[in-house]
């Protein structure tokens, strides 16, 4: 019996590509950039699974030409990089990663807001750059992280994971979500439901942002939301870039509206080398890292591999943002 052809747009965990292997034909694309589009497009069209990156574009396009196609997994536990509506038409299934990457990026979150709010990269280059001639009473000062108040932008998994370590800072931690977690959910937290954005953003000392990209949360954050926080508030995003509208963000840094940010994620990812934001001392930018240590990558490994086996198989995913696509 001729084996499903599948396509892995990056070297994954050798183990989690081994047990692919043996079901499959897989052919693995070996570079560390992307596949470009047009070569993601050739593969697709032959391909019975794709496992992807959040860096490669399943649009309708290619969707369309690839008349084999059975799932996507994703290696990711967002999935914006898919044109989800249309996979569900077409009857590809599509698997992503949650919950082996909570921890790690709550982790990632809790760092960039550490050190955006003791100016620790700052720091580190004022010492390498030789400026370090005395200790100063006035150098490199930043805000208390400790009984400051913490407000939360997305109380889901990674949020809540957040929450917990604001909590373990002794953190008054409020959070804002479209839908508010229950009673006892809130208790164990410890987190306060604020109903409205613009009422929690003046009240917090630290913000961080765990939305998924839909139409809805594109720009969530810009100017008039950066105009009601605190001007010694921290900002931090290692949701998705465009939830944040850049360029607001660059202003209200560089006036002072508000003291300084930490992003994992950018609106164009990898960051353009002449974006403005580069310029500023007071904004730390990891290149999209939340997830990356190494066991939780060889956990999402696994769980793709697994997802796209199931959808091989015609099953649905374990982990399937649209099972619906393998009704009717
Ligand atoms: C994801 O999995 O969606 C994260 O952005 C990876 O860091």
């Amino acid at each position: 019996m001729t084996k499903p052809k599948v396509f892995v747009t990056r070297a994954i965990a050798q183990e989690a590509l081994d047990k692919i292997a043996q079901a499959t034909e897989m052919e693995v694309w070996p570079e560390e950039l992307p596949p470009p589009y047009e070569v993601l497009l050739e593969k697709a069209q032959d391909a019975e699974g794709l496992l992807t990156m959040l860096s490669d574009k399943i649009d309708v396009n290619l969707m369309d030409a690839a008349l084999k196609l059975k799932v996507v997994s994703n290696f990711a536990v967002g999935y914006d990089n898919i044109n989800i509506a249309e996979a569900t038409k077409l009857h590809i299934v599509v698997g992503n990663t949650p919950g082996v990457l909570t921890g790690t990026t709550a982790d990632l979150a809790f760092t960039l807001l550490m050190a955006a709010a003791r100016c620790v990269v700052e720091a580190d280059n004022y010492t390498r750059k030789g400026r370090w001639k005395t200790w100063g009473p006035k150098i490199l000062l930043g805000q208390d992280i400790y009984n400051a108040t913490l407000g939360i932008i997305g109380l889901g998994r990674i949020g809540a994971e957040v929450a917990k370590r604001g909590r373990g800072f002794n953190m008054k931690v409020l959070y804002y979500d479209e839908m508010r977690r229950s009673e006892e959910e809130e208790r164990q937290l410890g987190v306060e439901y604020v109903p409205d954005l613009v009422k929690l953003l003046p009240r917090a000392d630290f913000i961080s942002v765990h939305v998924p990209l839909l139409p809805q949360t594109r720009h969530l954050i810009g100017a008039t939301e950066f105009a009601l926080m605190k001007p010694t508030a921290v900002f931090i995003n290692n949701s998705r870039g465009p939830v944040v509208d850049q360029k607001a963000l660059y202003e209200a840094l560089k006036s002072g509206q508000i003291f300084s940010a930490g992003l994992d994620v950018t609106e164009v990812e990898p960051i353009p080398p002449d974006d403005p934001l580069l310029t500023l001392d007071n904004v730390i930018i990891t290149p999209h890292i939340a997830s990356a240590s190494f066991t939780t990558r060889k956990e999402m490994a696994f769980m793709a591999a697994e997802n796209l086996l199931a959808g091989l198989r015609g099953k649905t995913p374990p982990n399937c943002v649209n099972p619906e696509a393998l009704k009717s």
